[in-house]
């Protein structure tokens, strides 16, 4: 396990989810062990680099070898190491159950809105304990410029894999607390409150990565159709895997395509500069 030299700069760091355990068409540099005051990340952060030489950052959500369950992901420990080692952006991928017909397994999806429905047993801010009163603004969850700017370039990617695969923009997704599916009733209401895709993850990263003005934007991949569909049978585990490992040679090559663009962009400052400095009033004081 090795350490940042000076000259290595880190911009972007990429969290991949169920079926994305390391970007292996990239070129592995180094592996940091990195212990924050949260503890440590779910693994080793690999720093890879792309053709250019640029470096990007990954950590894989669930662990290397898929043993963390949703609820107890350290997303404190893998924000915090990210935002150390001098990331200021974040891709994050996440394995996701679709809510509408028109989201097919195989589907990507680029949510611009989060229905929190994990159950409060989640750290999910860096301030608990703190003694200080921290409210972060998260009505818009993502990083709408980020989200922007990844969206043309994941559709012309996905466009030149093998077979249809569909983007989807401007979606909302639903977080549950799991590690069970919903109830096909539960599955029911989701739809009529307007949740479009169903994960275990986007919360608390994404509040996370805001408290650390972090650009952070979610790319989904749809595994399932959840448990909506009167007279089918609802998800399993088993059909979850079986469009994971296509789902994760497409988010691979997403992310190849994808990983310079961004890094370039954060480079130059201009164009995400929407999420820093957000917190600087954030933190309530007697007024
Ligand atoms: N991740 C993948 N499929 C899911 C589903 N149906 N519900 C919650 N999380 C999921």
């Amino acid at each position: 396990f090795g350490q940042l030299e000076a000259n290595e700069k880190v911009l972007v760091g990429c969290i991949g989810g169920s079926g994305l355990y390391h970007l292996d068409n990239l070129t592995v540099v180094k592996k940091l062990d990195i212990t924050t005051p949260w503890g440590k990340p779910s693994s080793p952060i690999t720093i890879s680099s792309l053709p250019s030489g640029d470096l990007i950052a990954f950590i894989s959500r669930h662990g290397a070898h898929h043993t963390i369950t949703p609820s107890e992901v350290p997303a404190r420990a893998n924000i915090a190491a990210l935002k150390h080692i001098g990331c200021e952006a974040i891709i994050a991928f996440s394995a996701v159950g679709s809510l509408r017909e028109e989201i097919a397994p195989g589907h990507f999806i680029i949510p611009d809105q989060i229905i929190d429905r994990t159950k409060g047993i989640r750290a999910d801010t860096f301030f608990r304990g703190e003694g200080v009163v921290v409210h972060s603004m998260f009505g818009e969850p993502f990083s709408r410029k980020l989200s922007e700017f990844v969206a043309p370039k994941v559709q012309k990617i996905l466009s030149e894999q093998e077979g249809e695969v569909k983007l989807h923009t401007g979606k909302t997704v639903v977080c549950m607390e799991g590690p069970a599916f919903s109830t096909r009733a539960e599955s029911l209401m989701y739809r009529q409150w307007g949740g479009d895709i169903i994960n275990m993850s986007v919360i608390p990263e994404a509040k996370l990565a805001r408290e650390c003005e972090l650009d952070y934007t979610l790319i989904c991949t749809s595994t399932d159709f959840d448990a909506w569909r009167v007279g089918e049978d609802p998800v399993t585990v088993e059909e979850v895997i079986k469009t994971l490992h296509t789902n994760a040679g497409n988010s691979r090559a997403v992310a190849a395509g994808l990983l310079q663009d961004v890094h370039n962009v954060v480079a130059e400052g201009k164009v995400l500069n929407e999420i820093k400095g957000s917190m600087k009033y954030a933190c309530i004081t007697r007024v």
